[in-house]
């Protein structure tokens, strides 16, 4: 979408994005990772930009993409540098776009040296779940911390024998307790990498719309339009 073509409708709106995945060190030269690769919270926050909103945008690793204009960066790279970014940033914003994949585990112990093979080599890893920084922000609002910020969550989910993506992610709203959550269908190539995206976004008011396939840009222009009526 050309940028003239866009509503100015986030005039004078703070709008906080984060973007990519986060990495987990294990040692000076190893992390666990994901496959995010930053496209969609990148689009978020240049159209967010180009509809007049001032954005800062948390980015973790992405595929090195290029800043977006007209938005401050900040980059980080474990969950809990997300986490502390995330929330310092929150303070008087009017909504926060949680487009990045944040592990859900990191390494207990991080070694301060490379870990070699040889006598003392590892056989496992031991995991410890970071903190979930949306639904900590749902908290923080819930708390009356955070006035009538607006919170979007994103989610990328297979079907498996417990149900279908959408059941999935119909749970994980309701679990999440955010205003938006912006769902894709993944595997089969589909939303990891690539620059088209398409799923769902269900409303906390139950509303759920599909969003057709397109690219990222657009994808973010639906999302922002949805959150408009949803701002203070
Ligand atoms: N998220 C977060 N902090 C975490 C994990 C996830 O803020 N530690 C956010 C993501 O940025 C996303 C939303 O929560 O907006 C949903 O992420 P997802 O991984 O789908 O949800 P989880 O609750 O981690 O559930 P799952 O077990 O399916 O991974
Ligand atoms: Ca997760």
């Amino acid at each position: 979408e050309r940028s003239d073509a866009l509503p100015r409708d986030l005039e004078g709106r703070r709008v906080v994005v984060s973007a990519g995945g986060t990495r987990e060190p294990l040692d000076p030269v190893r992390f666990l990772g994901n496959r995010s690769s930053g496209k969609q919270g990148y689009a978020m926050a240049r159209v967010a930009a180009q509809r007049g909103a001032q954005v800062t945008l948390i980015a973790g690793n992405t595929i090195g993409l290029e800043p977006p204009a007209a938005v401050e960066v900040v980059h980080v790279t474990t969950a809990e540098q997300m986490g502390t970014a995330v929330d310092k940033h929150s303070a008087g914003a009017d909504a926060v776009i949680m487009a990045a994949a944040v592990a859900d585990f990191r390494p207990v112990n991080v070694a301060a040296a490379k870990i070699k093979k040889g006598a003392h080599e590892p056989n496992s890893i031991e995991l410890t779940k970071n903190r979930d920084i949306l639904a900590g922000l749902v908290q923080a609002r819930r708390d009356g911390q955070l006035g009538g910020l607006a919170i979007v969550g994103f989610a990328a989910e297979t079907g498996d024998e417990h149900g279908d993506v959408l059941t999935h992610a119909r749970a994980k709203l309701a679990r999440k307790g955010c205003d938006l959550l912006v769902v894709n269908a993944v595997g089969d190539g589909k939303a990891f990498e690539v620059d088209n995206n398409d799923g769902w976004l269900l409303g906390a008011d139950g509303t759920e719309q599909s969003l057709d396939h397109g690219s990222k840009a657009l994808l973010a222009s639906r999302v922002l339009d949805a959150l408009g009526p949803l701002l203070r």
